[in-house]
């Protein structure tokens, strides 16, 4: 196939990708002189534009210059970096923290850096694809277990006991990016525990929104994974990655992780950022992320008050469900008309036949913005017959 041909076949199936510039990505933007309504962001907490992240981020700049200048192991590695890191593992109750320069690299190095290379993975099937990477760059033998299925994974665990000297690692995120509901983590946690597997949680969705000042729904349950990741691209309102570990799993991780040895460390302006992140989170004691969850819960109740079927409400990702690749496409169009900026979702972040609208609420979102976000969902519904 040429790259034209492909491109074509992308576009016939509807799952052509392109790039849409924005002036902006704030809660509420302006667009040629016009405001739109932004429910695509996972800036759940607003903090992307707050005075103090800014602050931070510009001191941070200013004293330090805009890169690391080199990988942390080589001349990156500054006092900054180890101060998110402490606070990190503190907010966490973990023995220490690792920075990488995304959420993404984070988990591509990690799984394999965990893992060695002896070692099975078990991984839920609808884990982020930077999970999946991971698990593909470690070349280990791996096994799917169904969606939040902890009998599936007993399952799988027993039918593969570790070999000698093999390692079993279980990976799962606790809120699902493309669904918004929870892992069943204490489950899951039981399940590993009982046949000694190491236990990876990606939080990246649930650190600053809920548990304990933001911690995390680990926190909240009072569950000690071996490892936690997190992307500081949502909550935090910024950029970067980090592991939450012990210090005999960091030792590993920053010796075998290829994405944190040959990679530049975080920038300045991006961890001076995340270190004002966590010292909101403690600063409001969880009060940020519990009023974006009340925000949240109350636009699942507007979109089930109109006629969609919500699965039960469960974090800031609501899925507005339309199945047809194309169908989605609409939608989203149709929503850009009524200046609502929501993305359809499609193959093959979502399993085909399951194309989406994923509605994300944050706090700069207001009662009439979420009021004028399901008149424009049940309208376009209704004109797509998606609903009566
Ligand atoms: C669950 C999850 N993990 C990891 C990532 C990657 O994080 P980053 O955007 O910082 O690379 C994302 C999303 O981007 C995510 O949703």
């Amino acid at each position: 196939m040429t790259p034209e041909q492909a491109l074509e076949d992308l576009t016939r199936k509807g799952l052509l990708r392109e790039l849409h510039a924005l002036p902006d990505n704030r809660g509420r933007l302006v667009i040629d002189g016009e405001t739109w309504l932004n429910f695509s962001s996972n800036d759940y907490l607003d903090l992307g534009h707050h005075p103090a992240l800014i602050a931070a981020s510009v001191h941070a700049v200013e004293e330090l210059g805009c890169t690391a200048a080199g990988s942390r192991l080589v001349s990156g590695h500054l006092d900054l970096h180890a101060r998110f890191e402490e606070q990190a593992a503190a907010l966490l109750g973990t023995e220490t923290a690792l920075l990488f320069g995304s959420g993404f690299l984070t988990n591509l190095g990690a799984v394999p850096a965990l893992a060695g290379d002896k070692a099975t993975i078990f991984c839920d099937r609808l884990n982020h694809a930077s999970l999946i990477d991971g698990i593909r760059m470690s070349g280990l033998k791996w096994h799917r277990y169904r969606h939040n299925d902890t009998d599936h994974l007993d399952e799988l665990l027993a039918k593969h006991p570790a070999a000698d000297g093999e390692t079993r690692l279980v990976i799962s995120d606790s809120v699902f990016s493309m669904d918004g509901d929870v892992a069943p983590l204490a489950e899951i946690a039981a399940v590993a525990r009982r046949h000694g597997a190491l236990l990876m949680i990606d939080e990246s969705h649930a650190i600053g929104v809920m548990g304990p000042n933001g911690a995390g729904l680990c926190a909240e349950l009072g569950l000690k994974p071996d490892a936690i990741t997190c992307g500081m691209g949502k909550a935090f309102g910024g950029y970067g990655g980090f592991v939450a570990t012990s210090k005999t799993l960091a030792a590993l991780i920053v010796n075998r992780a290829r994405s944190f040895i040959y990679s530049t460390g975080l920038p300045p302006a991006c961890v001076g950022a995340g270190i004002a992140a966590l010292d909101m989170f403690a600063a409001t004691k969880g009060a940020l992320g519990q009023d974006a969850m009340a925000r949240a819960e109350r636009m699942h109740g507007l979109l089930a008050g109109a006629g969609f079927e919500m699965p039960p409400f469960a974090s800031p990702i609501l899925p507005v469900m339309v199945g047809d690749n194309h169908a989605a496409q609409e939608f989203q169009r149709r929503l850009a008309a009524r200046r609502i900026l929501c993305s359809a979702i499609r193959p093959p972040t979502v399993p085909p036949g399951t194309a989406r609208l994923r509605l994300t609420v944050t706090r700069a979102h207001t009662e009439a913005d979420l009021l004028a976000a399901r008149d424009a969902f049940a309208e376009v519904a209704r004109e797509l017959g998606l609903l009566p």
